[in-house]
């Protein structure tokens, strides 16, 4: 065992942190934490602290921490056979059975699972097989991605284009000229505050219209969104705005890419986003919660219509050009197996709308009525309160101000981890589906005093 000056020297020394200050960190003048374990929603770190994560890691240890059904799976699979890859048709009975699973639970035009890594890269292939597929088509110039502002889709050269936060361009030479942002589907922060709701989804779908117009639909391929923006702010949909975004994909054949990375597998109160919402996606991105993190894999679900193209493009030029070493990780698919199983085992996407409801509305009396609370939102377990400095004029803090990483800062203090969300000062939560009322009430509660710590 390492003694803990010893493991802290050699963490500044050696680890590059992703998304961390990273001169900050080498001085000494960031926080380290080294977490040791975690039974639930809690984690504990080496200097014994026992803390509440209300935001389930990165939002996605969705069934808790500590499972033993996961890691007895994992355990077993690394015994028997820790890898082969998928390649010319090779699997294995833990890949075979979760692609399976997964399909059963998509909607039911979805065809087939390609299983990669990470949010990130499943992304990557999701864009690989849009431009692919135009070229089966014989549209060559068809190949533009539209994302929106504040989306998130990782953070490699494609994906980070197509996130829509300042920081992961800014320096990058990001975005590639592929990819063109339009409105973010974020109503609070309308620039005109006239609007309604519905008059903002006809600005959202005007601006997107416009944007369509100007670059010529045959240059255009796919549109990709999550169903509820998650790191852009952790913000819900304006009502109908789906609805009327498809509408506008349809009639310029342009194909929907549903970001489940966050969404999928119950996060919401459904099975997925696309159901949630109505959405009737062509690819689906999948990750975090396929294996509740235990083991690193994301997928890419085909839809039918796609899928019959992409077996056209195989007869014509040969097999996929397509595939990573650690595609269907047989570790990782026996995690997404127990994952998948334990889910519905403890009906945990219920419990996820159930408490969710529960949980906004604590946010909300524990909250609501704060002179700098612009505004509580969420959708089943993915919540969020928004800080400005005058709630009735809707005016925001200075970034500079760190009114969000003080709250955050001051909410640990009390022993709950919530994730101030990197543009804006927005509280996010995102805590594992067996959270209880009592727990919801009590990061509530803890929220409101770490609130008032530092705003009053
Ligand atoms: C919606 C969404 N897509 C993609 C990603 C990227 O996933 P990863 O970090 O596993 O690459 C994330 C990560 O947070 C995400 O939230």
């Amino acid at each position: 065992m390492l003694n803990n000056d010893q493991l802290d020297r050699w963490d500044r020394e050696n680890f590059f942190h992703p998304s961390t200050h990273l001169a900050d960190f080498a001085r000494g003048d960031a926080p380290n934490r080294i977490i040791t374990g975690g039974e639930g929603v809690h984690i504990t770190d080496r200097d014994g602290n026992r803390l509440l994560d209300a935001f389930a890691g990165l939002y996605c240890v969705n069934v808790g921490y500590g499972r033993p059904e996961i890691s007895e799976a994992i355990a077993k699979q690394a015994k028997e056979l820790a890898y082969y890859h998928a390649y010319v048709g090779h699997g294995t009975e833990a890949s075979i059975t979760l692609a399976k699973m997964v399909l059963d639970r998509a909607p039911d035009h979805m065809s087939k699972v390609y299983f990669g890594l990470s949010g990130s890269d499943a992304n990557e292939t999701n864009i690989k097989l849009v431009w692919y597929y135009n070229n089966i088509l014989g549209r060559p110039a068809k190949k533009k991605i539209i994302s929106r502002w504040r989306g998130y889709h990782g953070s490699g050269l494609m994906t980070g284009s197509l996130t829509g936060l300042e920081l992961f361009h800014k320096k990058f030479d990001l975005p590639l000229s592929q990819v063109i942002h339009t409105e973010a589907p974020y109503y609070y922060r309308r620039e005109n505050l006239d609007m309604t709701e519905a008059d903002f989804v006809a600005h959202c779908v005007a601006e997107l219209e416009a944007l369509i117009d100007r670059e010529g639909a045959d240059t255009i391929a796919a549109f990709i969104g999550e169903p509820a923006l998650g790191t852009g702010g952790l913000v819900p949909p304006p009502e109908g705005y789906w609805a009327a975004i498809q509408k506008v994909l349809d009639k310029h054949d342009i194909l929907l890419i549903a970001d489940e990375v966050v969404t999928g597998f119950g996060r919401l109160g459904s099975m997925f986003g696309s159901e949630h919402y109505g959405m009737k996606p062509d690819l689906i991105t999948i990750a975090k919660g396929l294996t509740s993190a235990y083991a690193p894999l994301s997928g890419s679900i085909v839809s039918d219509k796609m899928w019959q193209v992409l077996e056209q493009g195989t007869d014509e030029n040969g097999p996929i050009g397509h595939g990573w070493t650690y595609s269907a990780h047989p570790i990782g698919a026996a995690a997404g197996v127990a994952n998948l199983k334990l889910i519905d085992d403890l009906n945990l996407v219920e419990n996820a709308g159930r408490v969710g409801g529960y949980f906004k509305a604590a946010l909300k009396s524990a909250l609501g009525d704060h002179a700098h609370v612009g505004e509580v939102r969420g959708e089943g377990l993915l919540c969020a309160v928004e800080f400005v400095k005058d709630a009735e004029k809707r005016t925001f803090f200075d970034a500079s101000e760190k009114v969000g990483p003080s709250i955050a800062a001051a909410l640990l203090k009390e022993g709950v981890i919530g994730r101030a969300m990197p543009q804006g000062d927005i509280l996010g939560f995102a805590p594992p589906f067996c959270v209880t009322e009592a727990e919801a009430d009590e990061i509530a509660q803890k929220t409101a005093k770490a609130v008032r710590a530092i705003l009053d």
